[in-house]
């Protein structure tokens, strides 16, 4: 057969298949169908998108896409979810708010609850002050939660206080206050030294100093205590542990003493809901050094009190 013969002849010979028509130097194009499985799953494509089109949201339009016969929406998705979340939570919630807070430990299952939900939120909005651990930030005035030394008191009862109104908060008028003078004016600077003296001396970390002994029994131990045991009730930090906001360092104490902090946190009454904020007091409690409630039910019962009138107002 000559080449031209060849050209003529439309079907391949060996696989007697059609040619398309073009050849480009010699080379010509098979006309080989699609595989019919091919072709079906194809055209299924095509069946299910028009299916889906109509069903489910689709069409870009210039607010939102069409929306589709079925109504539903990945928002609305993400709506019912938390809707179930909620409910599934809800009892725990409305338990954790009828308990009162100083009982809590009592329920082991719920308090459990209480922690687990306290550690969520606690690293949502108190890890850039606390540390992802709790453990603070010694030196720069962000305390510790983990160990058993506590400034405003560490019962629940307190914590959840402390945590409701705040320290040195402007929000609230019930915050934790205190104020430990300036007193840079009221001693000269060897008068400073043997207070920094005494003052390590009460942490075993300096050499006793006796007219720092007598100024810090004078003009301190109002607060601290005469022993430098610390005042939970006016926010005063024991002095005479290995524990420390601003360092024991006699930089850090000469700072303290001429020109004090007033560490501030704010309180979360604005921000969270009471049982969010007692869930939280849980956590920070069950980090190792939580006190047990003292047995006076007089004061005991008055943080509970509050919580609920705050609930009966629509927060939960
Ligand atoms: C903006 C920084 C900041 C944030 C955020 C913050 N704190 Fe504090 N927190 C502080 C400071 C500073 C103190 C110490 C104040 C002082 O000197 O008495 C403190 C003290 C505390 C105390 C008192 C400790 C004691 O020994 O009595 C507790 C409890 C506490 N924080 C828990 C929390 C929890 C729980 C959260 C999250 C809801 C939180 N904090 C978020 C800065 C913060
Ligand atoms: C009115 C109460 C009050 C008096 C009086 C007072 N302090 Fe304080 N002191 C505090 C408070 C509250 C803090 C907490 C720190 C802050 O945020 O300022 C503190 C903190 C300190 C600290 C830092 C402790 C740490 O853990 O880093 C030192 C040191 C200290 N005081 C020493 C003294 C000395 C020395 C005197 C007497 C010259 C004195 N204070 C008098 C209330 C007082």
């Amino acid at each position: 057969m000559s080449d031209q013969d060849r050209l003529d002849n439309n079907v391949d010979e060996p696989t007697g298949t059609e040619f398309v028509g073009h050849e480009w130097d010699g080379i010509r194009e098979l006309n080989t169908p699609l595989p019919r499985w091919w072709l079906w799953t194809f055209y299924a494509s095509i069946a299910w998108s028009a299916v889906y089109v109509v069903l489910y949201p689709a069409w870009p339009l210039v607010k939102q896409a069409t929306e589709g016969t079925l109504g539903w929406s990945s928002r609305g998705e993400l709506v019912d979810e938390m809707n179930a979340a909620d409910l599934a939570r809800q009892g725990t919630f409305e338990r954790i708010a009828a308990t009162d807070i100083s009982q809590l430990s009592a329920d082991p299952e719920l308090m459990g609850q209480a922690i687990a939900g306290g550690a969520a939120a606690f690293k949502q909005h108190c890890v850039q002050c606390h540390g992802a651990g709790a453990a603070g930030y010694e030196e720069y005035g962000y305390p510790n939660l983990n160990d058993d030394d506590w400034i405003w008191g560490g019962q629940l009862e307190e914590i959840e206080y402390t945590l409701t109104h705040g320290i040195r908060w402007d929000g609230s008028d019930d915050t934790r206050i205190s104020f430990m003078p300036a007193f840079g004016g009221m001693f000269d600077a060897d008068q400073v030294d043997a207070l920094v003296s005494h003052v390590q001396s009460l942490s075993d970390s300096g050499a006793a100093n006796a007219s720092g002994a007598q100024l810090f029994s004078a003009n301190c131990a109002v607060c601290h205590q005469a022993g430098g045991e610390g005042d939970q009730a006016q926010g005063a930090p024991a002095l005479n542990d290995a524990i420390w906001l601003y360092g024991n360092s006699k930089a850090n104490i000469r700072q303290q003493i001429l020109y004090p902090r007033h560490g501030a946190m704010p309180g979360w009454s604005d921000k969270l809901d009471p049982v969010t904020i007692r869930m939280l007091a849980a956590y920070v409690h069950s980090r190792g050094g939580g006190e047990v409630t003292q047995i006076d039910p007089e004061e005991v019962d008055e943080p509970a009190q509050v919580a609920v009138a705050e609930r009966s107002d629509g927060r939960r």
